[in-house]
């Protein structure tokens, strides 16, 4: 499965994915610019993504500790979530994601 992810800068990445892993660790994995601080456990927001609207509606909705993490960071929107908290399935194959700056390593929000 793959996952088609916007950076930061606007390029468009076709990563490789795994059943079972989080979206985030894909990303970290293939070197774009996402801090991932807390490593996956849901403390950081530091992975935050914009999800496609037309991929939103088909993730499991958020945790409300995963809630008010997105509500701390300073670039959410209605599709934002923290892509830690994306666990991949087959059915998830061709998922969009656009990274935020408030997840990069060096821009921060
Ligand atoms: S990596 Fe910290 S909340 Fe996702």
């Amino acid at each position: 499965m793959k996952i088609v992810v916007t950076d930061q800068a606007g390029e468009v990445h076709e990563l490789e994915g795994l059943e079972g892993w989080r979206a985030m660790e894909v990303m970290r994995d293939w070197g774009l610019d996402i801090k991932a601080e807390c490593g996956g456990a849901c403390s950081c927001a530091t992975c935050h993504v914009w999800v496609d609207p037309d991929w939103a509606g088909r993730l499991p909705g958020p945790s409300d500790d995963e809630e008010d993490l997105i509500y701390s960071t300073l670039d959410q929107k209605p599709n934002s979530r923290l892509s830690c908290q994306i666990i991949l399935n087959d059915g998830l194959d061709g998922l969009k994601l656009t990274l935020t700056p408030s997840a990069s390593k060096t821009i921060g929000a």
